[in-house]
């Protein structure tokens, strides 16, 4: 294991940084309390190439690898979860499973305008009744000849209301279970297209959240991805990679708590001491940092394990059920090392800690993580 970054890593990390904090702190306690879409931000960050880091310059990408794109959602999470989570969405689920298993006519219509920022991608598989489960799609897509009949409702689609492209998993035949799953491009506009009310959330608040619904919307055959009945693997191969993107949002709202909190204690007086010099709160932080740099490895090792070609399905499994533990357990010490200044919004940490819940339930429940992980040991 070699995580030494390059001069290019160092230069799009210190990027990154730089931009959460001049353009993604100010107003995010503002965001995150009027569930506020940070609209502007990601026209920024689409600009500077950060909504299609991976994607081939042909097509408005950046043409990074996966590890510049890790280091670059830790740093947004570190302060904004919401837009980070924006930018993995795009980035993994949408233009990686365009332009990884699209057609060249998918990829030259959609990927410009996603990898720019104008347009943004959203990727719908959950279902009030397929969430874990996601084999149990009851979304229908009938096959009509030269188009499919999309009739369902998926729900907890994140950015599901200013998305204009829309990867949609859908059953086709029954039959044929999970076999007979298809992955279908709908457009924003399309008729018969709707979109369910916004979720009131606990955290990641300035990201929109919506149940979407097809009332007979004709999908053209042409927005399919891959061979009929290929919808399923599509998601999961997909899911493994935008599970390493979770994994870096994890690892940046840990690393953005624990870096809030140490300075916070040795600034804090109590007992006439700074509060970092009792080790009740030294010894907080030496967990915090121990485990934050242990899931560090494990998120880098995932996104290397792409980067060479390997498979990525243990290691970023690994690396999102590790970091989103992390994040959560450090998140709430971050608060506790604020004491009552931790409960109130201006210090930032509470917010964290409900951002970072998050990070155990999508892409897969932290239970799904261990299914997945348990499978790949048994299994080799
Ligand atoms: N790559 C390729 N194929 C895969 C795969 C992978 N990583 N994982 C599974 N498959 C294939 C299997 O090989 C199998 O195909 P075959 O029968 O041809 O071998 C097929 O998929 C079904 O797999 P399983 O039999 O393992 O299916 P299962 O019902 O036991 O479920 C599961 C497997 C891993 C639990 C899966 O259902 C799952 O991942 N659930 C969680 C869903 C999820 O992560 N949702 C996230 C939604 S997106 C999101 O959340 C975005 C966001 O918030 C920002
Ligand atoms: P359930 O599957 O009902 O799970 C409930 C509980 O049971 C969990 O603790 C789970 O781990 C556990 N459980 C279920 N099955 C098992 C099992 N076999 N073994 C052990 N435990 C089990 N989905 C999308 O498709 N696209 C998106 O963009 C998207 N964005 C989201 C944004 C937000 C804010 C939220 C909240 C969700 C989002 N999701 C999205 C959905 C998310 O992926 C699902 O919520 C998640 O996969 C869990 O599904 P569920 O909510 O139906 O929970």
């Amino acid at each position: 294991m070699n995580f030494s970054l390059s001069e290019e890593h160092l230069m799009i990390q210190s990027a990154a940084r730089d931009f959460a904090q001049t353009e993604l702190l100010p107003g995010v306690i503002e965001r995150d309390e009027r569930q506020e879409f940070p609209t502007e931000q990601v026209k920024k960050m689409g600009e500077l190439g950060f909504m299609g880091m991976m994607v081939d310059p042909q097509y408005g990408g950046s043409g990074m690898d996966t590890l510049s794109y890790v280091l670059v959602m830790e740093e947004l999470s570190k302060v904004d979860a919401s837009s980070s989570v924006i930018v993995s969405v795009n980035n993994s689920l949408v233009c990686w499973g365009l332009e990884t298993f699209g057609t060249e006519e998918q990829k030259q219509k959609y990927l410009p305008r996603l990898t720019s920022g104008e347009g943004i991608g959203a990727f719908c598989l959950s279902e009030p009744e397929a969430g874990s489960d996601a084999t149990s799609q009851k979304t229908t897509a009938i096959d009509k000849g030269d188009h499919y009949v999309l009739n369902g409702t998926k729900n907890w689609i994140t950015n599901g209301g200013t998305a204009e492209v829309y990867l949609v998993i859908a059953q086709t035949d029954i039959e044929k279970g999970h076999k007979g799953i298809n992955a279908l491009i709908v457009e924003k506009g399309m008729d018969g297209f709707e979109l369910g009310p916004k979720e009131n959330k606990l955290g990641i608040r300035g990201s929109d959240t919506h149940s979407l619904i097809f009332n007979d919307v004709k999908v053209p055959k042409e927005n399919r991805i891959g061979e009929d009945g290929f919808g399923f693997k599509f998601a999961m191969k997909t899911l493994a990679g935008g599970r390493i993107g979770i994994a870096a949002q994890a690892l940046g709202i840990a690393a953005g708590a624990y870096e809030l909190a140490l300075k916070y204690s040795k600034e804090r007086k109590a007992f006439g001491t700074e509060i970092s010099n009792h080790q009740a709160i030294a010894f907080k932080l030496a967990d915090m940092h121990t485990k934050i740099q242990a899931a560090r490895m494990l998120v880098y090792q995932s996104a290397i394990d792409k980067d060479n070609g390997d498979n990525y399905d243990l290691s970023g499994a690994m690396a999102k059920l590790y970091a989103s533990e992390v994040a959560m357990e450090t998140a709430v010490e971050a608060v506790q090392i604020h004491g009552g200044n931790g409960f109130v919004k201006e210090y930032h940490v509470e917010r964290m800690m409900r951002d970072a819940k998050i990070t155990q339930i999508y892409e897969g429940t932290s239970e799904i993580q261990k299914i997945v992980i348990s499978r790949s040991i048994l299994r080799d």
